[in-house]
């Protein structure tokens, strides 16, 4: 007999998602068979859906890194100063002149679609939900977690600080994944600096704590979907990172959290769009903020590619993190309690993503 937790309305909800898990096909999967409706393991409850109302007003800032060469000490300075008021006012903003290539920007995200719009035999061979395998493919990370499934599937693969042999990658995006890495470990430097420097630090602070060192990328794609008011892409979450740096494409649905409404990030070919994750927060105690994020279901008749560069130690990690002890004071007394990279992402990983922030379970 199944528990009575496992049991929704009138439907078996925990032994729906083993099925749909154990078929290793995705999302995407599901699409190619032609359905019409989404199975109900992912609908999500009206009020997830409703609430907070939309704003179209409102657009976070794009700020011009020039390259990453600063021609004088007043421009980093302005820059810096831009980079203060985006990440205190929102904590989301857009770069552009970031140092990556339009073209290797297009290419990544044409050999992600490649990736996931492969034959799903070749894809089940990197079909995992070990959080400790280095290159794995799946649909939602939090499937047996969470309350209600999300309308993506995602290619989860690290690298840095150790770089992965291209024989380690899918063999159709492998390449184009360690020119983007190369190029995305550069911004990253110069983003850990502008943000240190932000923060009244010297540039080389978060550095030092290796911030910067460790990559992830989640290559997403996001298939149309038949019913997009029944369900989201991402549903509302905080990221745990350091930062997230997003390549995101022409198809648009990703909104931020901002005064109580959820505000758009239109897609621009040009612009990454850079967020700080829950781990920022804890070590800045509370000075710079994760904020809330989603994505819509697709409702095009394409699909969606996004590729989120977590800037996050891989686990297992048991390098200890606090509020950095320069920004504390008798005012300021910690926030937080020290915690690892692999306490939390277990910690995220328990929960799914329900909507709550992870980091009110670090509070001191
Ligand atoms: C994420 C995320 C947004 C997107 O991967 O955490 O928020 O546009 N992605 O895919
Ligand atoms: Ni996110």
């Amino acid at each position: 007999m199944e528990s009575k937790d496992t049991m929704v309305g009138t439907y078996n909800r925990a032994g729906e998602v083993k099925a749909f898990g154990e078929m290793k096909i995705g999302v995407k999967g599901l699409v190619d068979t032609g359905i019409t409706q989404i199975p109900r393991i992912f609908h999500h409850p009206q009020v997830f859906l409703a609430n907070p109302k939309p704003s179209s007003t409102v657009r976070i800032p794009i700020i011009n890194l020039g390259g990453g060469m600063f021609e004088s000490k007043v421009m980093r300075e302005t820059v810096i100063a831009k980079v203060r008021v985006a990440v205190e006012k929102f904590g989301f903003f857009q770069v552009i002149n970031h140092g990556i290539p339009v073209d290797v920007m297009e290419k990544m995200k044409d050999g992600i679609r490649e990736f996931h719009e492969q034959d799903s035999e070749v894809k089940k061979t990197f079909y995992s939900r070990d959080i400790t395998k280095k290159v794995k493919y799946n649909t939602n990370f939090d499937l047996y977690s969470s309350q209600a499934a999300n309308w993506r599937d995602t290619l989860t693969t690290v690298m840095a600080p150790d770089v992965p042999k291209a024989d380690d990658l899918p063999n159709i995006c492998g390449e184009i994944m360690l020119e983007y890495t190369k190029r995305m470990m550069k911004l990253g430097e110069l983003i850990f600096e502008l943000l240190s420097e932000a923060l009244g630090l010297k540039s080389n602070h978060l550095k030092e704590m290796d911030c910067a060192k460790s990559l992830s990328l989640l290559s997403h794609y996001y298939p149309p979907c038949p019913e997009p008011d029944r369900t989201f892409g991402i549903s509302s979450h905080t990221d745990i990172s350091f930062i997230t740096i997003l390549l995101q494409d022409h198809i648009g649905g990703l909104q931020i959290l901002h005064d109580g409404y959820w505000i758009d990030v239109p897609p621009n070919p040009e612009a990454l769009i850079l967020n700080l994750g829950d781990l920022l927060q804890l070590i800045t105690n509370d000075q710079f903020v994760s904020v809330d994020h989603r994505v819509l279901a697709n409702r095009g008749e394409e699909p969606r590619i996004s590729i989120a560069s977590f800037f996050m130690h891989t686990i297992p990690n048991e390098q200890v993190y606090g509020p950095i002890k320069e920004l504390l004071s008798e005012e300021n007394p910690p926030k937080y309690r020290d915690t690892t990279t692999t306490e939390m992402a277990t910690h995220y990983l328990a929960r799914g993503l329900d909507g709550t922030s992870p980091l009110l379970h670090f509070k001191i």
